[in-house]
């Protein structure tokens, strides 16, 4: 790459105002610390973005990467989409403008994630190879033109994917200026081809061992569907199919997934360097797949944080960020990020100024490395062209990319206190995948979803500025204060046997409505709700009735139950009532929300759906009981608080999402590393990043009222 000078030189004589903008906005910045020559490439949090060279000439690359590299961004995500343009023919591999990328981004201090670019098969592929393309449910085959056509069952495609992946691997596994690997993208769409239901087949008789134990496990003399072979078992998402069928299709289809992602991670990882990362990049709630499943290869999680309607659902991506965060329990990227607005809403309003740098920083708050923006400079044709990105299509500065910039800047500033660092929780949230499939199959109230259940339950605490880690009933409860299980609706004897341990051993466990209904299969428990959870719990659950009213409840909060009401009957002496129905019909006077000491610790069974208040009322109720001291008190309303805690010592991240500046009284001893308050008051859709020495423990700062 020549000319890198006189391209700024003609890019600064064009300079428009935004440009100025942008320049004056990095002038007042103070200097980022630089890095030392022991410190790693990416000294995170960085920001970065997706950058596609294969869209336009070489010659328009020096302008666009000078820019990168003055608006402080550290990384380009390169070539998830760029298979044609790889390897043109089959087998033959054209890498000589990926190489000149990749230098022409280092030269600039870009580091390069690369994306394998498995999500676009080439049309040559396709054509010689017809039965790797993606059939849906309804026999649909999926065509060239758009993307993700191919079924993650065939081997013949799953062979070409890991052969571009190996080809890579072996060209840039040890390139300096490739700080690691994202495999395909958004991957998850299922395919009902020939091939895949072979494997389906295949993938029951590795489960059941015999057509009488499936036959058994799935009571198919239900409506006569007794099978006599496992290929007679139809492959199927059908909402009307046996719901032990459906929730193993989806099992199926998790396992797919995970093989096929963790070839290609093999596959990247003979000739890779052991510190370029291997992730993939998911998305809000996926439901596709088993998220646990399929990270169990891969180094770090990655997703793609969007807001279609413009208008960030701050608590909901909190709960998010924590969920990917909990994936590999370390630090994730963000991969993708909007700059203001997208292309794929049903209206895609902008966010407003101020609200892409607090973004950043919140995910920044909530564990994140890296933010990437989707994208850089939109392609001139193309199915996306109306979305956001940096730079317009003339290569010059969009409005938002000040922001972005001083966003940029601002990481650079506090990574030296951040490095290391990650939230610290006592609280843990479980999100169970097979129970959110099988509930979200059977929801009996049209309005119980499962995640909107997570979200109902996690608000509170958000409200209250406590930061909670997410994870899957199988990973280690123990290093938590509390445990609150919304929807385990899915429980054998082996989960029932961890969670008593962990009661007993001290921990406090809060068990939404619908848990323990059913077992791994999807069956009812014969001994009925809260099957193998009955001992622990000291209850039985007598009945359940969906709402279409709201039912005020009697006890020592106030809180309504809507949706969905159980009727709870305390079966062990020591079972405290904290809340019994007021009215209504078959719920009226009955028990919705019990509480019991056990060993050490202590269970709560929350029997119905609350109201907002309700729900507050019951987090107060159960951080009192788990002896949990709620939130930050000199944080005002519509401020957001969090905190990572590191070797560098304590951060605390203060993002005001409100429209009103907000009042805050920094304690002794806290210092602003990155922000400003005017007159004692941090504005709307602003942000403070405020750091205490390293000498103060994470534990100590958490549990004072003021820092
Ligand atoms: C997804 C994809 C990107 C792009 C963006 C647009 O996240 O991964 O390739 O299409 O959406 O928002």
């Amino acid at each position: 790459m020549g000319g890198d000078r006189s391209a700024t030189r003609g890019r600064r004589s064009q300079m428009n105002r935004r440009q100025v903008l942008a320049t004056s906005v990095l002038a007042m910045l103070p200097a980022p610390a630089l890095a030392g020559a022991s410190e790693p490439a990416l000294s995170s949090p960085v920001v970065g973005t997706s950058w596609y060279p294969e869209q336009w000439p070489m010659e328009a690359w020096a302008r666009d990467l000078d820019l990168m590299r003055e608006a402080g961004l550290k990384v380009v995500r390169i070539g998830e989409f760029a298979w044609s343009r790889m390897e043109p023919l089959d087998g033959r591999f054209d890498f000589d403008w990926l190489d000149s990328a990749i230098a022409a981004a280092g030269s600039r201090g870009l580091q390069t994630v690369l994306g394998t670019p498995t999500a676009a098969p080439p049309v040559w592929l396709t054509e010689a190879h017809p039965e790797v393309l993606r059939v849906v449910e309804n026999g649909e085959v999926q065509g060239h033109g758009e993307r993700r056509q191919f079924s993650v069952a065939s081997s013949t495609y799953r062979r070409y994917a890991v052969r571009i992946a190996s080809e890579m691997g072996r060209r840039y596994g040890r390139n300096s200026n490739v700080a690691g690997w994202q495999i395909d993208n958004e991957i998850g769409l299922e395919t009902f081809d020939a091939e895949a239901k072979v494997r389906w087949a295949r993938w029951l008789e590795g489960r059941y061992r015999t057509i009488d134990g499936l036959n058994d496990r799935w009571t198919t003399a239900y409506w006569s569907q007794t099978y006599q072979r496992f290929d007679q078992v139809p492959l199927s998402l059908g909402p009307d199919q046996n719901p032990a069928l459906v929730l193993d299709a989806r099992r199926f289809f998790s396992r797919l997934w995970a093989d096929y992602v963790s070839d290609q991670a093999a596959a990247l990882r003979v000739s890779s360097a052991p510190d370029q990362f291997v992730t993939t990049n998911s998305t809000l709630w996926n439901n596709h797949f088993d998220q646990h499943l399929v990270h169990q290869t891969l180094d770090q999680a990655a997703w793609d944080l969007y807001a279609p309607s413009g208008r960030p659902d701050w608590a909901g991506n909190a709960l998010h960020h924590a969920t990917v965060r909990g994936y590999k329990q370390r630090a994730f990227w963000v991969m993708e990020t909007q700059p203001g607005y997208v292309n794929w809403g049903p209206l895609n309003r902008s966010m407003d100024p101020g609200e892409t740098r607090l973004m950043a920083w919140q995910a920044v708050a909530r564990g994140a490395d890296a933010v990437l923006y989707w994208q850089w400079r939109s392609a001139l044709g193309g199915q996306e062209q109306y979305h956001g990105t940096l730079v317009g299509p003339d290569g010059t500065p969009a409005a938002v990319f000040p922001e972005v910039a001083q966003t940029a800047h601002e990481f650079a500033m506090a990574s030296p206190f951040l490095q290391g660092s990650a939230p610290q929780a006592e609280i843990a949230l479980v999100y169970d995948q097979d129970s959110r499939w099988a509930l979200e199959q059977q929801r009996h109230a049209e309005d119980y979803d499962p995640t909107g259940v997570m979200k109902a339950w996690h608000r509170p605490l958000y409200d209250r500025n406590i930061d909670i880690d997410v994870i899957g009933p199988e990973q280690d409860l123990n290093r938590y204060r509390l445990v609150m299980a919304p929807a385990l609706h899915l429980v054998d004897a082996d989960l029932a046997g961890r969670l008593s341990a962990y009661v007993e051993q001290g921990g406090w466990l809060v068990l939404g409505p619908r848990s323990g209904m059913k077992t791994e299969d999807n069956a009812l428990w014969p001994n009925g709700q809260p099957g193998p959870l009955a001992a622990l719990l000291g209850v039985k659950v007598d009945g359940f009735y969906a709402l279409d009213d709201e039912r005020p409840l009697e006890g020592s909060w106030s809180a309504k139950a809507r949706v969905w009401a159980e009727t709870i009957r305390p079966v062990a002496s020591d079972v405290e009532v904290l809340a019994r129905y007021a009215v209504g019909g078959w719920t009226q006077g009955q028990p919705a929300i019990v509480q019991r000491r056990v060993g050490q610790g202590g269970t709560v069974y929350v029997g119905a759906l609350l109201d907002e208040t309700g729900q507050g009322g019951l987090t107060d109720r159960i951080l009192s009981s788990a002896g949990l001291k709620p939130g930050l008190p000199w944080v005002p309303a519509g401020v957001e608080a969090s905190m990572r805690a590191g070797p560098a010592g304590v951060c605390w991240f203060l993002l005001n999402t409100s429209s009103q500046a907000a009042a805050i009284e920094f304690p002794p001893g806290a210092r602003i590393v990155v922000g400003r308050l005017v007159e004692g008051r941090l504005g709307p859709q602003d942000l403070v990043v405020v750091r205490q020495g390293a000498s103060q423990g994470a534990e100590e700062v958490r549990t004072s009222s003021r820092l």
